[in-house]
């Protein structure tokens, strides 16, 4: 029989429970927020720790990189570092070699990095260190070299620029009051073209009458929640979440199922139709690898490296040409010179003799390189070729737009657009990679850096040719987002008119 005090005790149950769980999680929430702000040292009291917690730069310069470029240009060694995020950026190229290349296993990217992309990438090349790294690496490099890939990749390129790109711009060319987002654009025709070039189907992102796939969608959601994290003031903030399943967390593992399960899919069907008949990297690894989960997490780390990367490129590229009329006119004269003035498509081996085109390109990046800066964690401490000191744990961080910025670098016009400096008697001639590490250096260097200029160059040709392009508010300086990739806040408007030839 029930007492009326075990009725109460009952009754009372789920009310403690309740109490207990909620101070638990309270106390345990207060105890992350006090470690958290112990680990970033908001006590640091420095000019440089004050002016990054109040933001008190941003009135002088449009971005956190500006600042920083600032900051590394006055440095005499061209090296900082910000104690509340126990972070030691640099711009010297020897220090560049020395963490890329020289002390490699010293800075791998890390475990906080990992973290933050390790749901969506997984055991991905893009976001592991050590023998999993290597072994990716070398399968990876040996099918990124082949002359098939890049003429499979020549054709994808050529395909959507000839059916959806061109197709877009003549359909805004004149229109009175047209504006178009190009930066949106390039994220679309990056997006179509990678997406095809890993998984051998088309997404049509570019073609705006049709729908947008729910892979699509659920990849797009799932890379920007996974660059969320990486912005969040302290890891513990989004791993809380994760642990309680709640927020843009929640809605991140959602995505990543449906990526996942989308993506075994492709593969299924893929293996009844065989894969040896089909030439892109799923297919490619799907012929070498046995482990299904494995492959899809090689193949999407490659569809992130590549998809923002290029469209932040030829967006910074379109800019910088928009204000440089001279340099569009180098680049239709040598475009006439190298092909027949009415071709719209130039061949892989044309384009290999436009180094005037290769010369812009290269400059655009080094004033807006994609890939803005990139962090490594060094393992044991460690001494920097210019004496800095780094205590192991440390974030290191090396920084391509500061890095194109440094007169002692590229001289005193190095604020300059002047695609003339990486010519020698016409020819193009590169730097060392560490003073322009824009694909990274080293061992890890970016394995689509061919593949991405063979896209750059055959969009900024075909475009150039037919198109006047003309940026709508060319007198306000680029202001950047937050993100891994270099993107403008707003985007790019501009103004298309077909050109009279
Ligand atoms: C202008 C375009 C591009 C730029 C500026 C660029 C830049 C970079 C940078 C800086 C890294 C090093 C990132 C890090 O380790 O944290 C990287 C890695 C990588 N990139 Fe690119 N990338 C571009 C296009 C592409 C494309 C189109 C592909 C694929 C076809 C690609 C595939 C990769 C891969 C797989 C890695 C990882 C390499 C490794 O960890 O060993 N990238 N890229």
């Amino acid at each position: 029989m029930e007492t009326g005090y075990s009725v109460f005790s009952q009754s009372l149950q789920p009310t403690c429970c309740f109490l207990f769980f909620s101070f638990t999680l309270s106390f345990t929430i207060f105890s992350l927020l006090l470690f958290t702000l112990s680990l970033l040292k908001p006590h640091c009291d420095c000019e440089i720790c004050r002016s990054y917690r109040s933001r008190s730069w941003s009135p002088e310069f449009d971005n956190l990189a500006d600042w920083y470029t600032h900051l590394l240009r006055k440095s005499p060694t061209n090296t900082i570092h910000i104690h509340v995020l126990n972070n030691t950026i640099t711009a010297n190229p020897e220090n560049v070699e020395h963490i890329l290349k020289t002390q490699f296993e010293n800075y791998p990217k890390g475990r906080p990095f990992s973290a933050i992309l390790g749901d969506l990438l997984g055991k991905g090349i893009f976001n592991v260190d050590g023998d999993s790294w290597k072994f990716q690496r070398k399968m990876a490099s040996l099918e990124m070299g082949s002359i098939s890939i890049r003429s499979y990749a020549f054709d994808i390129v050529r395909s959507e620029i000839q059916s959806n790109l061109i197709p877009l711009f003549s359909s805004v060319s004149g229109e009175k009051d047209s504006v178009l987002d190009l930066q949106q654009v390039f994220q679309r025709f990056s997006f179509d073209t990678i997406f095809r070039f890993s998984f051998g189907l088309d997404p049509n992102t570019l073609q705006l009458s049709l729908p947008i796939s729910d892979f699509v969608m659920a990849f797009d959601v799932a890379s920007k929640l996974s660059a969320e994290r990486a912005m969040s003031v302290s890891p513990l903030i989004w791993k809380v979440k994760k642990v309680l399943n709640i927020g843009s967390e929640k809605k991140l593992k959602k995505s990543i199922e449906v990526v996942k399960s989308l993506a075994q899919e492709v593969m299924e069907n893929r293996r009844k139709i065989g894969v040896s008949t089909q030439n892109d990297l799923l297919s490619r690894f799907m012929s070498s690898i046995n482990d299904d989960a494995y492959i899809i997490d090689i193949v999407i780390s490659f569809l992130l490296a590549g998809r923002d990367t290029v469209a932040s490129a030829l967006t910074g590229f379109f800019w910088v040409l928009s204000q440089h009329p001279e340099v569009e006119k180098s680049i239709r004269e040598e475009s006439d010179r190298v092909m027949c003035p009415t071709k719209e498509l130039a061949s892989l081996e044309q384009m290999r003799e436009m180094h005037y085109l290769q010369a812009a390109m290269y400059e655009s990046m080094r004033l807006y390189p994609p890939v803005q800066f990139d962090s490594k964690f060094c393992q044991e401490d460690d001494i920097l070729p210019d004496y800095t000191f780094v205590p192991k744990g440390t974030r290191i961080t090396y920084h391509p737009y500061a890095m194109g910025r440094m007169e002692r670098v590229w001289g005193p016009d190095c604020f300059d657009f002047k695609p003339e400096r990486w010519l020698q008697g016409g020819v193009f001639c590169p730097v060392s990679p560490f003073k322009y590490p824009v694909f990274q250096a080293g061992p890890r260097v970016c394995l689509g850096k061919e593949i991405a200029l063979l896209e750059m160059k055959s969009v900024a040709l075909s475009l150039v040719g037919r198109f006047d392009i003309r940026v709508a508010t060319p007198e306000k300086a680029l202001r950047f987002m937050p993100s891994l990739t270099a993107t403008v806040r707003g985007g790019l408007p501009v103004i298309i008119q077909e050109r009279k030839r």
